[in-house]
């Protein structure tokens, strides 16, 4: 088969193509999420739905989820945070949750981070959880627990341990996804809080 210059209409097998080129540099600002990056949020989280056990969830997420999800951290005024890349591409995203639903948990919560395929190992998560963390004590909070798989979530494990994050326990055999167990590592993180919150 002859390819000339320029034709469209036939193409090299995939692992024949010349690889995309690599942007310049790795750039990306934190800011507050906002509705609009919630797709991207969404398609990140998915991912980690469909291919790996570092989440339990095992259907994908909605666009009605996310958005509840968005006015209750919204309503709670609770971080929240993107990273975008100068185009406006959402390439991972830190949260907090409340940790329980009783009161006395109220200076308590649980982090989440998920960065896009292609945007790990290069320092992102480092840069996002320390902006969660900084988040969390400039409006009181006072723990931060994370909840990581037992299976496959090394990097998560190595990322909280490296922004001070202590193992408190395990769980065995709580979850099952894709044809296995899973247990559970509990972090928790004290704060720093900045003022006091109600
Ligand atoms: C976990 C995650 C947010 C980490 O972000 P990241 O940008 O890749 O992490 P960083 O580059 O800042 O590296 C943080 C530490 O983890 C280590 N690390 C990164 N990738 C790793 C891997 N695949 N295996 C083991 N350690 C890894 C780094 O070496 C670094 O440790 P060091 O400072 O001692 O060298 C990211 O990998 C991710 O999104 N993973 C999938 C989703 C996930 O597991 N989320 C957490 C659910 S609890």
């Amino acid at each position: 088969m002859q390819f000339e210059p320029g034709d469209q209409r036939r193409r090299l097998p995939r692992h024949l193509q010349a690889p995309p080129p690599e942007p310049d540099s790795f750039s990306y600002v934190i800011r507050p999420a906002r509705v609009g990056d919630l797709p991207d949020v969404r398609g990140i989280y998915n991912h980690y739905v469909a291919n790996s056990v570092v989440t339990f969830d095992e259907k994908a997420s909605t666009h009605r989820y996310w958005r509840e999800k968005f006015a209750l951290l919204t309503k709670l005024k609770l971080p929240f945070l993107v990273a975008v890349t100068p185009s406006n591409a959402v390439i991972g995203y830190a949260l907090v949750q409340p940790w329980a639903s009783k009161s006395a948990y109220r200076y308590t919560v649980e982090d989440s981070i998920y960065l896009g395929p292609g945007a790990g190992g290069k320092g992102l998560g480092t840069v996002l959880l320390r902006a969660l963390i900084e988040a969390c004590e400039q409006i009181g909070l006072r723990e931060v627990v994370a909840v990581i798989s037992d299976s496959g979530a090394e990097a998560s494990v190595r990322l909280h341990e490296r922004a001070g994050f202590v193992e408190v326990g395990r769980m065995g055999r709580v979850g099952f996804k894709f044809g296995r167990s899973l247990g559970t590592i509990y972090l928790q993180r004290t704060l720093k809080p900045q003022r006091r919150r109600r």
